[in-house]
């Protein structure tokens, strides 16, 4: 019971719609009708620059971090008598919660069921759970950025070097684990669904890394 109630918990966390809150309560107009439309740290970035847009992303961030917290409130994960078999079912219990809130910034309860693409909770799940995955991921979304410029490419092919990682890299041996880091990359390709049409069309916008570059 407490624990259907923290994943629900996790769930309104994770439906704080931070660029929608930032752009009405700061800008006066709703992020959803500029830009991408995306609700999300990249299009706050793009519409109305890099303080609201690192805002954004850190606060994103946060949600996903806060909802894995929430693991540590049922008391018999404080306790554990057998660690091998509770440390199992807490990481578990972590992504349900983690998930929940990605859950939630994808269809935030508090504005309209309409949020973002669920990378930066997404990304604030990972880092909680199993940092240096994180940090790996980062790594390649980085190069990407770097080599192609195009945010949503960057956090598809991070999102598909994830379950990689995980499999292959890290040898993680729970079978639930190895089966979330292959859903969330399958999530991540069905939220940038239409960032996908716009790279094949060659319309998608780029960040402009390199002042001296056109586009
Ligand atoms: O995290 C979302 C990003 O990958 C794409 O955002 O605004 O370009 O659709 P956007």
């Amino acid at each position: 019971m407490t624990e259907l109630l923290l994943l629900f918990c996790a769930y309104l966390i994770g439906s704080v719609p931070t660029a929608v809150w930032v752009s009405k309560g700061v800008f006066g107009m709703d992020i959803r009708e500029y830009g991408s439309g995306n609700a999300g740290a990249t299009n706050t970035f793009r519409v109305l620059g890099p303080k609201a847009g690192s805002f954004v992303m850190l606060v994103d961030m946060l949600k996903g971090v806060m909802a894995v917290r929430l693991a540590y409130l049922v008391g018999y994960y404080q306790n554990p008598e057998h660690l091998t078999e509770v440390t199992t079912q807490l990481v578990n219990f972590q992504i349900g919660l983690g998930l929940a809130a990605v859950l939630g910034h994808i269809f935030p309860i508090w504005a309209n069921f309409r949020g973002g693409k669920g990378i930066a909770t997404l990304f604030g799940l990972v880092l909680a759970i199993q940092p240096l995955v994180a940090i790996c991921c980062v790594g390649v979304f980085l190069l990407s950025l770097s080599l192609t410029r195009y945010v949503s490419l960057s956090s598809i092919l991070s999102s598909i070097a994830f379950p990689i990682l995980i499999l292959y890299i890290f040898n993680e041996p729970e079978v639930f684990y190895r089966i979330f880091a292959i859903a969330v990359a399958l999530m991540v390709v069905l939220t940038h669904q239409k960032n996908i049409f716009r790279l094949i069309n060659g319309n998608e916008s780029k960040v402009p890394l390199f002042r001296n570059r056109r586009d």
